[in-house]
């Protein structure tokens, strides 16, 4: 019998051979915006690999919506080029559906690599006034954010918009919004973040707007047999925050508009968090969502062993599970976690002979 996690999922005119994902991963390695070499290599080897689908890094939408100057970016014909580039020679390779998540990363931005301790840059350095709903800061010691007026909102839903059409012509096969990880998106939807008194802003219904309206101007303009998904975070993890009841009304608005996956993960608002991480530790948001809506639902968060994954599909508590770590230390999890299952996978004709059963 074939394993759950090797059985096909539909989303609109797209299929997924299987229900595992790589989930997006910044790779900090853009030069003004613009994918590179680096981006051949890293796409490449999980797209020969197998997974149902890639969705590629935090991709901005405005350059100082990135979070770091070495963040992707699709805003401009050179960003659209570079990532071009990529996206046909990944898919030259294998035709492993390819998703973009789109991003604006607001007051989060003008940061550090990671690697070079993730702290906010001056515009000595390079650094850039950031945005959000308010002017409250991500950190104490954080930059103020300039807090957006109607009008920059408009553009920036506008923007968002106009990086789909570019995902459109580069020829990405799925898109998702990244409202989730403190980002703008999510800024908006947090009662930490967001203390605008205007329609943007209070109840539940006003915070949703801008991300709802994200969702409306992409969807308007992606192709109709082309599916849209979003990442969202199921709760900051901090008292009188952003959680999972909120994020419930939320999954149930994008229901509304046909969204075609809610990929669950969490936190990422503020330093303030409380996270209590743990093997799968964000599955139960997802299966809090997928019992209460018809919405297609994505797991992320230290999921590892095939068995585990299986799991996690076969009792229904999400349909499709997303691995970040677990594809950069293996980027074959695929194929070992098919091999675990007993699941006879094809492998692409060049590497047959590694198949376990066939190094006779
Ligand atoms: C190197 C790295 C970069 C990441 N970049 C992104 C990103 O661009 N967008 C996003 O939504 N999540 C990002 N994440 C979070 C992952 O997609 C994932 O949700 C998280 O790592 C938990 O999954 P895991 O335990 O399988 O790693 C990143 C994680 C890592 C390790």
């Amino acid at each position: 019998m074939t394993p759950e996690l090797f059985t096909s999922i539909q989303l609109r005119d797209l299929c997924l051979d299987n229900r595992v994902v790589v989930s997006p991963m910044c790779q900090y390695s853009s030069k003004n915006g613009c994918a590179q070499d680096w981006h051949l290599m890293h796409l490449g080897q999980f797209a020969v690999s197998g997974p149902g689908m890639i969705i590629i890094e935090m991709t901005n939408v405005a350059p100082a919506g990135r979070i770091s100057p070495f963040c992707m970016g699709l805003y401009d014909d050179k960003t659209e080029s570079a990532l071009k580039r990529v996206i046909d020679y990944v898919k030259s390779l294998a035709d492993t559906p390819i998703a973009v998540q789109l991003a604006h990363a607001g007051r989060k931005g003008s940061s550090r690599a990671p690697w070079d301790g993730g702290t906010q840059l001056t515009a000595a350095e390079g650094g850039w006034q950031t945005v959000a709903p308010s002017a409250i800061s991500h950190s104490s010691s954080a930059h103020t954010p300039h807090p957006l007026s109607k009008d920059e909102i408009e553009d920036l839903v506008a923007a968002f918009a106009s990086s789909a059409e570019r995902a459109e012509r580069i020829g990405f096969d799925a898109i998702e919004l990244h409202s989730a990880h403190g980002y703008l998106l999510h800024q908006f939807l947090s009662p930490l973040s967001n203390h605008r008194e205007d329609e943007y802003g209070g109840s539940l219904e006003n915070r949703m707007r801008f991300p709802l309206e994200v969702f409306d101007a992409v969807r308007a303009c992606w192709p109709d047999h082309r599916p849209l998904g979003m990442r969202v975070s199921a709760t900051d993890w901090i008292k009188d925050g952003w959680d999972l009841e909120q994020t419930e009304t939320l999954a149930k608005e994008l229901e509304k508009r046909d969204c075609d996956w809610l990929d669950v993960s969490s936190g990422g608002l503020s330093d303030e968090q409380r996270v209590q991480t743990g093997p799968g530790y964000q599955v139960p948001f997802a299966e809090h969502i997928i019992q209460r809506t018809d919405l297609t639902i994505m797991t992320v968060g230290m999921i590892t062993e095939p068995q585990q994954a299986e799991d996690i599909v076969a009792s229904g508590q999400a349909d499709l599970v997303a691995l970040a770590r677990g594809f950069l230390y293996d980027p074959r999890w695929v194929w070992h976690a098919a091999n675990e299952l007993g699941y006879d996978f094809k492998y692409p004709n060049p590497y047959l002979r590694c198949a376990p059963g066939n190094r006779r």
